[in-house]
């Protein structure tokens, strides 16, 4: 499976059978049918297997410490959600040391790989105060270039609300940028720990005056501004995307901003779903990521995300695989990973599975991995 709908069969996974795929200096160089396939030097067979891109998690918060078991239990038990619990984890983290904070993320990201992740963006947040958000971001830089300021993650306790939001468009956000791709915002007007519309819309542009690609946490709990600002401010994506009225629906077909779906939150919180079908059938582009955090949603796992959506939003398995391939680089922006046609990174991924249908087919079985052929020139 290519993504490329100019190979194989000509549908938007661009499905090849009995395919073959040159690599040269970790990029593709050629791809098409084995028996047309040039000399290479040195070769390997999946002998029978699926082989497909890499998946894009475009949405993960991996710099942390600590443990949120017991919040799940209770969750489990009907404490419902609401963003408090974060402040256990930025106290945690704050004390960490570098190598401790450093070692959970090289752990988590080398389990994402082991199920087929290539491509991981890697938020802040859990810092809350300028010195621990821009070592945030100093450690998740080590892993990745997809980085996201998310310092208006929650205003944290005791400090003043409009003090934080100095703080967070003032010194911490030029802190923070340099080591930055993105920014991004909890917006959650019903929360009393997130930020509304108009905050929101602070953060983000004082992102983009510097420089920083926008991106959004919106409409997880209710249909609230989020869906509509990230439209307005031309954002990569808006996440969540839970609930969602006629009018985001319209706004983001019409929009370059990606809905990336984590159904993973919904699962591990037992909300209702997201409707990607009807996303899908308005035209939106639609991305599935994990959202790997501690507090709501701890699962690193990316066939189990696809395995979700197939079976609770309405998605096929070939747009599952789909969002969580190539939908993921179109939420970040990238033309060189999420698919393997020519000039594409050499991000493959192998399922021990005749078809790529398997990954949903198999819920929980650990089909995907990741294929070292040694990194791309010029890959983080
Ligand atoms: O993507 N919505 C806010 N932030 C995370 C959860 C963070 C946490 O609970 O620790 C999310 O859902
Ligand atoms: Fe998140």
């Amino acid at each position: 499976m290519t993504n490329d709908p100019r190979l194989g069969d000509g549908s938007a996974l661009g499905l090849l059978t009995d395919a073959a795929l040159v690599v040269e200096g970790g990029w593709v160089a050629w791809v098409g049918p084995r028996h047309q396939a040039p000399a290479a030097d040195a070769s390997a067979s999946v002998g029978g297997r699926a082989l497909v891109p890499g998946f894009v998690d475009s949405h993960a918060h991996l710099v942390f410490a600590g443990d949120r078991s017991r919040e799940f239990e209770a969750r489990m038990t009907g404490t419902p959600y609401d963003g408090g619990g974060i402040a256990t984890t930025v106290a945690a983290t704050r004390a960490a040391p570098d190598e401790v904070l450093l070692a959970r993320l090289r752990a988590l990201v080398a389990e994402m790989r082991a199920q087929g992740t290539t491509t991981v963006e890697v938020k802040s947040g859990y810092g809350l105060d300028t010195a621990h958000e821009a070592r945030s971001l100093r450690i998740a830089r080590e892993v990745t270039d997809e980085t996201t300021f998310l310092g208006a993650h929650v205003v944290p306790a005791g400090v003043d609300r409009r003090d934080y939001l100095d703080l967070v468009t003032g010194e911490m956000l030029a802190a923070c940028a340099p080591h930055a791709r993105w920014v991004d915002v909890f917006c959650e007007p019903g929360s009393p720990h997130a930020f509304d519309g108009d905050e929101s819309r602070e953060v983000l542009t004082a992102g983009a005056a510097v420089g920083l690609g926008v991106r959004v946490h919106g409409n997880q709990a209710t249909a609230g501004p989020g869906v509509r600002l990230a439209v307005e401010l031309g954002a990569a994506s808006v996440d969540h995307c839970t609930h969602l009225t006629a009018a985001d629906v319209d706004a983001l077909a019409g929009s370059p901003t990606v809905a990336t779906l984590l159904p993973g939150v919904e699962f591990s919180t037992r909300s209702p779903y997201p409707d990607a079908a009807a996303l899908l059938r308005a035209g939106v582009t639609v991305a599935l990521a994990s959202d790997c955090n501690p507090g709501n949603c701890f699962g690193s796992s990316m066939p189990f995300v696809i395995a979700l959506a197939v079976r609770e939003t309405g998605m096929s398995p070939a747009e599952a695989l789909w969002a969580a391939t190539a939908g993921g680089a179109r939420a970040l922006r990238r033309t060189d990973v999420g698919h393997l046609g020519v000039g594409a990174r050499a991000d493959l991924t192998v399922v021990d599975a005749p078809t790529h249908r398997h990954l949903a087919y198999r819920p929980g079985v650990p089909l995907a991995r990741a294929l070292d052929l040694g990194s791309a020139e010029g890959s983080p």
